[in-house]
């Protein structure tokens, strides 16, 4: 007898997702997760947030049919999404988006509408999140990396990125992470927005924006600045949103795909082709998310709340990061401190060995995404002191006081 998966081997697991299994076998209470990017508060929470139950308490209450909307979805929410995103648009530019399963979903929309004509290569940065290789490589297309962060992992690396995106050919699309850079929280400043823009633009290329975490930088305009210049340079500009961080709806898998454009005429027709992809992958999106985004930004009230919620979010990440920072730089540790203290977000990386990692989750309880990315909500206010002293607890240390 021959069985349909003697053709298959067992899939790898994925690196990010893999944590969270080995957290939750971990029996010690006192373990720390820093591995998914999703916002804990002090307590370890990952609540809904209040404006995002009030709405949906008013969607239960008034809903009066779950009838199809259409491939793009609920309209509304592009809109107020849109405005959140993009802000003013330039004279006779207009945008069109479409719905989609998370930022994921709007990866992947994108990546399918872009490879189904061939030929363009895509530049995404090294490093880069775990799963955007595997979302936009669709059967032959090209991915190629351009490096992005300086040796000690502290700053954006201008010119090694403009070295390597100096060779992309007109039509290719480099994929930019427009703010809190997963994985390691460096970001261009304002005046490397400027030089990549002018390089996008003078060299034809295509912008692809991933911004899944506007709002948890510096502010949800200031998260957007860099998008935003690059529209106001580029032609035409697409973008994947993802709310599941600044709404905290991750499992409601809430996101759209946007392009920008100077033409009305170039946009309808990229919105086709989106819609095109879309009813050939998920036919129409989920609503409930987007309806509850949808909700909240067109009521002056719950929008006030959500961005004051958020604001408190923003903060704590702030608070996390410059008292970690402290810690290790009083425990002589600059190397692990200056990339946490000039990231901004959810995310750090830290440079340590493998074996380093691994001690960590078997000696501390302590669980890190391979390659040392580092959860900063993931530290609960009493994690700070044990993570720091974890990092600066000798292995042969540890070893002497378990014999002893
Ligand atoms: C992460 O990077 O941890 C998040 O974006 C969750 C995911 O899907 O990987």
């Amino acid at each position: 007898m021959t069985y349909l998966h003697d053709a298959f081997e067992l899939a790898p697991a994925d690196p990010i997702l893999h944590v969270i299994s080995r957290f939750r076998a971990d029996p010690r209470p006192a373990k720390i997760d820093l591995g998914v990017g999703v916002y804990r508060d002090a307590d370890g929470a990952t609540p809904v947030m209040k404006a995002v139950r009030q709405a949906e308490t008013e969607l239960v209450r008034e809903q009066q049919s779950k009838s199809y909307l259409g491939i793009s979805g609920n309209i509304g929410f592009l809109e107020q999404l849109s405005e959140i995103v993009f802000g003013q648009l330039p004279q006779g530019f207009v945008v069109r988006g479409c719905q989609t399963p998370g930022g994921s979903g709007a990866l992947r929309l994108l990546a399918e509408v872009l490879s189904s004509i061939g030929g363009r290569r895509f530049w995404i940065p090294a490093p880069t999140w775990g799963n955007h290789q595997s979302l936009l490589q669709i059967g032959s297309s090209n991915v190629s990396r351009y490096p992005c962060i300086n040796a000690a992992g502290n700053a954006f690396d201008l010119g090694a990125a403009m070295e390597a995106l100096v060779q992309a050919r007109p039509g290719d699309i480099v994929l930019l992470h427009g703010a809190c850079h997963n994985p390691t929280g460096i970001d261009p400043t304002s005046s490397d927005w400027q030089a990549i823009a002018n390089l996008i633009a003078d060299n034809g290329l295509v912008a692809m924006v991933d911004l899944a975490y506007q709002g948890f930088g510096d502010g949800l305009d200031a998260d957007a600045a860099g998008l935003r210049h690059l529209v106001s340079r580029a032609p035409e500009v697409l973008a994947a949103i993802s709310c599941s961080k600044n709404f905290a709806l991750y499992r409601e898998r809430t996101g759209a795909a946007f392009v920008v454009s100077g033409s009305t005429e170039g946009a309808n027709i990229l919105l086709s082709q989106m819609e095109r992809a879309a009813r050939s992958l998920w036919s129409m999106p989920p609503d409930h998310g987007a309806e509850v985004v949808r909700r909240v930004l067109s009521s002056p009230d719950l929008r006030h709340a959500w961005a004051g919620e958020l604001t408190s979010m923003r903060e704590r990440l702030i608070a996390t990061r410059i008292k970690l920072a402290e810690r290790l730089g009083n425990a002589q540790m600059p190397g692990l401190a200056a990339p946490i203290a000039a990231g901004k977000g959810i995310f750090a990386t830290l440079p340590l060995r493998p074996a380093e990692i691994e001690r960590l989750s078997k000696e501390f309880g302590i669980y890190l995404v391979p390659g040392g990315r580092i959860n900063i909500a993931g530290l609960p206010a009493e994690g700070i002191d044990l993570f720091a002293e974890a990092l600066a607890t000798p292995p042969e240390a540890r070893c002497v006081s378990v014999e002893t």
